[in-house]
């Protein structure tokens, strides 16, 4: 893969993604407010790295990324509903995010939350259900040219359950508000951005071994570059907070000081942050060793992470 170029890369991954949802999000259901506020985020923009890393996670397994792609593109439903749920009033009170005005700015705050609830739980249904653009009322499940054995469904459920809930996504943002303005401790730091960030990332990462039936030293491998890449990428938003501008954001910037957010730059300052960052992308690819040059989309992925600018 000598020409292998990552910006190509995530390209042609993230039209595959938005494709599909463009045609899982086209018929119009009741009542028409909610759909219309659940489609104005997800088709807001937004980069499609969590199911891009679970497609280019399914390739390094030998898998084929398109067979995977309802899968891959039901996490970037839990990803809006917890961007929609962040920007809140009563959490970081943000009016901007992907370059529009925040879900509530536009629907209000109830609309909203309830957006937020109607995406999160439709991406189990889209797991579950393999007809794709079937929707509402008439829904039927199951899919003649299924490629994935159920039972492997089932663990990818319980992985994203698990890593979006209490036990993960959720549990990383109420410390995340209950740390707002107290004292910066690293053990805390850490468990925010595990949880909060890297637990949906590793969900992603790990979403491509357990669809490809491979084996336990290749889920473990790729489990420590998710939550190697997971981390970084929390540590570089952070980062993003305080170097970004809005229009590269397309959401402002500053918005963690003037929260007075536990954040790494907050702890170890920018260049601190920045080495710690580079140092898990390091040991993220360093875990990809065991993988032949089916894994470089995962490994040029990490790269990209720590070069972002939104
Ligand atoms: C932002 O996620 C929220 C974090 C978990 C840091 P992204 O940076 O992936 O945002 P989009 O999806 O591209 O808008
Ligand atoms: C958000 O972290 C993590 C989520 C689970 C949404 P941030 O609050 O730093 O994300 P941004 O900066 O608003 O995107
Ligand atoms: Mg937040
Ligand atoms: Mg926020
Ligand atoms: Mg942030």
């Amino acid at each position: 893969m000598a020409m292998f170029d990552i910006k190509t890369y995530l390209k042609e991954k993230r039209e595959l993604v938005d494709s599909y949802l463009k045609s899982y999000f086209e018929t119009p259901s009741e009542p028409s407010i909610l759909h219309e506020a659940m489609r104005y985020s997800i088709f807001a923009g937004g980069k499609r790295i969590r199911p891009i890393l679970a497609l280019a996670s399914y390739e390094a397994c030998g898998g084929e990324p398109k067979d995977i792609i309802p899968y891959a593109s039901a996490l970037e439903l839990i990803h809006t509903y917890s961007l929609i749920h962040d920007d809140l009033p009563e959490m970081d009170n943000d009016d901007l995010r992907r370059g529009k005005p925040t879900n509530h700015k536009v629907f209000g705050e109830a609309m909203a939350i309830l957006a937020g609830d109607a995406l999160l739980t439709e991406a189990f249904y889209m797991i579950a259900n393999t007809n794709p653009p079937s929707r509402g009322r008439d829904r039927v499940g199951g899919s003649s040219d299924m490629k994935i054995n159920p039972s492997s469904l089932i663990k990818i459920i319980h992985d994203i359950a698990i890593s979006s809930g209490a036990y993960g996504m959720v549990g990383g943002q109420v410390l995340d508000i209950l740390s707002e303005n107290t004292k910066p401790d690293i053990d805390i730091l850490h468990f925010i951005h595990l949880h909060k960030t890297a637990a949906l990332i590793t969900a992603s990462v790990r979403m491509g071994p357990i669809l490809a039936d491979s084996d336990e030293d290749t889920l473990k491998a790729l489990t420590r570059y998710g939550e190697n890449i997971g981390l970084a990428f929390q540590i570089i938003d952070d980062i993003l907070d305080i170097e970004g501008n809005a229009k590269e954001l397309g959401k402002s910037s500053g918005s963690d000081k003037k929260k007075m957010k536990m954040t790494y730059p907050s702890l170890l300052g920018v260049e601190g942050s920045r080495e710690k960052a580079q140092d898990l992308i390091a040991e993220a690819i360093n875990v990809l060793r065991i993988f032949s040059s089916k894994a470089d989309p995962l490994r040029e992925i990490a790269h990209y992470l720590i070069k972002r600018r939104s």
